[in-house]
């Protein structure tokens, strides 16, 4: 007998020791202090045993008895503070939370910004969802002008577009401040082209104006060639190509000597030697006239170039379509 009972409180003991909650325990309650548990049938048995050894059974069986509700109480109360002390183990190595990076083309903005800075511009920001008369008119592009098909536009409601390039905001700042001014923005613009290896619906630009008394072309040749060789080296050459945009005139095409091959010609530059890289030119004297600036006091340049295209010659990225598809192996490159 006696080692039975010895058995039944070394099990009962394991048995708390590896409860891992208060259910856990309650069942091993039932088990053993229950109506048909073991001890409870350990004390029914007391009245049958012989007489000279019953006295000390029973006082074993009893002791054991109140040994087993106070170890389960203790169990319990132990538990109530430890319950987690099974579900988490503090010597495991935590879980590694990858840190986040600024997107390439906020990057990019970035750096094109910073060049500007130290230059002493100013940046300004414009709404991206714009009025027409900023994105159009104000531009010296009415409403059955024939430029307007260069920039297929999302028409939000009569009146209200989704602006189609940064111009729009040298209009509000033009109108909003006097000169002199010299500015960049950079923002998203949006148009309805078909998705292909250099056509997103969804694009940056970076737009600057600088607006003074004698202002002049080579002033605008001057500053975009400072701002591609703080961007791309300071080899860089810029040349300016006749083109037209309603809002400047003269108006250029901006390009370029090729970064990659130093203007000997390669893939990237077609082996021109040459990369297009926006519109630049004075701007008109219709645009001035309409901001309230006085033309025969005042002159300025302005140019608009991609923030993608900046990137993907900057850094050899062939497919425009890469910036927007937020695959993290190819952004965590830069
Ligand atoms: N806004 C023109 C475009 O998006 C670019 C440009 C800006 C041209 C400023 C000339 C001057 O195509």
């Amino acid at each position: 007998m006696p080692s039975t009972i010895d058995e039944i409180r070394t099990a009962l003991e394991t048995r708390l020791t590896a409860a891992r909650d208060a259910q856990d325990v309650r069942s091993a309650q039932i088990e053993y202090l229950g109506k048909k548990g073991t001890v409870t049938a350990l004390l029914k048995q007391i009245s049958g045993v012989a007489e000279d050894q019953r006295r000390q059974f029973g006082e074993q069986v009893n002791a054991l008895k109140q040994w087993a509700a106070q170890a389960i109480e203790q169990r319990l109360s132990n538990l109530s503070f430890t319950t987690r002390r099974y579900d988490i183990d503090f010597s495991l190595p935590g879980q590694l939370m990858p840190a986040g990076k600024k997107h390439i083309l906020t990057q990019v903005e970035e750096e094109v910004e910073s060049v500007f800075l130290s230059m002493g511009f100013d940046i300004e920001e414009g709404p991206e969802i714009e009025q027409e008369y900023y994105n159009f008119e104000a531009l010296n592009i009415p409403a059955d002008h024939p430029a307007r098909d260069m920039q297929d536009t999302f028409y939000l409601a009569p009146g209200m577009l989704l602006r189609t390039h940064t111009s729009p905001i040298q209009v509000r700042t033009m109108k909003r401040e006097n000169p002199p001014i010299r500015m960049i923005a950079t923002g998203r613009c949006y148009r309805r082209d078909a998705v292909d290896a250099s056509h997103t619906p969804v694009f940056t630009q970076v737009e600057g104006l600088v607006i003074d008394k004698d202002i002049t072309f080579a002033d605008l040749k001057g500053v975009l060639q400072e701002f591609v060789r703080g961007v791309f080296g300071s080899s860089t050459n810029v040349k300016l190509l006749p083109s037209f945009f309603p809002f400047v005139e003269p108006g250029a095409e901006t390009a370029i000597s090729c970064p990659i091959c130093g203007g000997k010609g390669c893939p990237t530059c077609k082996n021109s030697g040459w990369i297009e890289m926006g519109g630049s030119g004075m701007v008109h004297q219709n645009v001035l006239q309409e901001v309230g600036y006085d033309p025969s006091i005042y002159q300025g340049f302005a140019f608009g170039w991609g923030i993608e295209r900046i990137a993907m010659i900057k850094y050899g990225i062939r497919d425009i379509r890469m910036f927007y598809d937020n695959d993290l192996d190819f952004l965590g490159q830069f």
